[in-house]
């Protein structure tokens, strides 16, 4: 079985998805860590993750690997364990950057495939119900208002200790919410069958509650 979640920055997916991963014991697949390895590797080597010229030549020098170790995904950016460093407001500039263009789309396409083709998998992204994994037999389309997803990404901040003014990160999330819906290749959108699902108004106990019931009747 395969579940796609997608939804903008800050709705809450990879939180959901690895929760209801692990009660129906699924394998969690974070995509946007991918993403973010090519961010973080533009980033390293100076480059400008927004521009094609820049970036499709590096994609020759990278590695990336995905490993799942007692239930976690760890990214491996050419051998080196990138997991933790690339969860910096930087890396997220930059992951949504070089999404942007087509060869980094196309380069870890294949990537994202397999393991769904190989395994039970609870998949979050932007594209995974209309691109990745057209097939997927619940496709959810997880969202909030702009503010709330500020206001819960200041707070993963803040447990890290990293304090930024709300001001600061709503204008982040309104910016890659931007850039990922308006991109020209591969937005975020709604699949045709997915399954919109704004969670404004729920907590995270009743948005994975009520996804895991959906994915049951389709199993059922
Ligand atoms: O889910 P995330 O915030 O870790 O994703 C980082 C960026 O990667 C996001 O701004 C858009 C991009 N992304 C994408 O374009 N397609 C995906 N399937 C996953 C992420």
């Amino acid at each position: 079985m395969k579940i796609a979640i997608d939804g903008p920055a800050g709705a809450g997916k990879s939180a959901t998805a690895k929760a209801i991963a692990k009660e129906m014991n699924f394998i969690y697949v974070d995509t946007g860590a991918l993403y973010r390895g090519i961010g973080l590797y533009a980033i390293r080597k100076g480059k400008n993750p927004a521009s094609i010229e820049e970036v499709v030549p590096l994609l020759a020098e990278i590695k990336i690997e995905m490993r799942h170790e007692e239930g976690e995904q760890h990214i491996f950016l050419n051998g080196e364990d990138v997991s933790d460093k690339i969860r910096t407001e930087s890396v997220s500039a930059a992951a949504s950057a070089v999404s942007a263009i087509p060869a980094v789309r196309d380069f870890l396409f294949d990537m994202q495939r397999d393991i769904a083709e190989k395994n039970d998998v609870v998949m979050d992204g932007r594209d995974i119900g209309t691109v990745v994994l057209p097939d997927a037999q619940l496709k959810i389309f997880l969202t909030a208002k702009p503010e709330v997803r500020a206001e819960r990404r200041m707070k993963q901040l803040a447990e890290k200790g990293i304090e930024t003014p709300f001001d600061d990160v709503l204008v982040d999330v309104i910016q890659r919410d931007y850039n990922d819906t308006n991109r020209d290749f591969r937005p975020l959108r709604l699949a045709d069958d997915g399954i919109l699902f704004d969670n404004s108004e729920l907590n995270f106990e009743e948005t994975v509650e009520k996804i895991i019931s959906l994915a049951k009747e389709r199993m059922a």
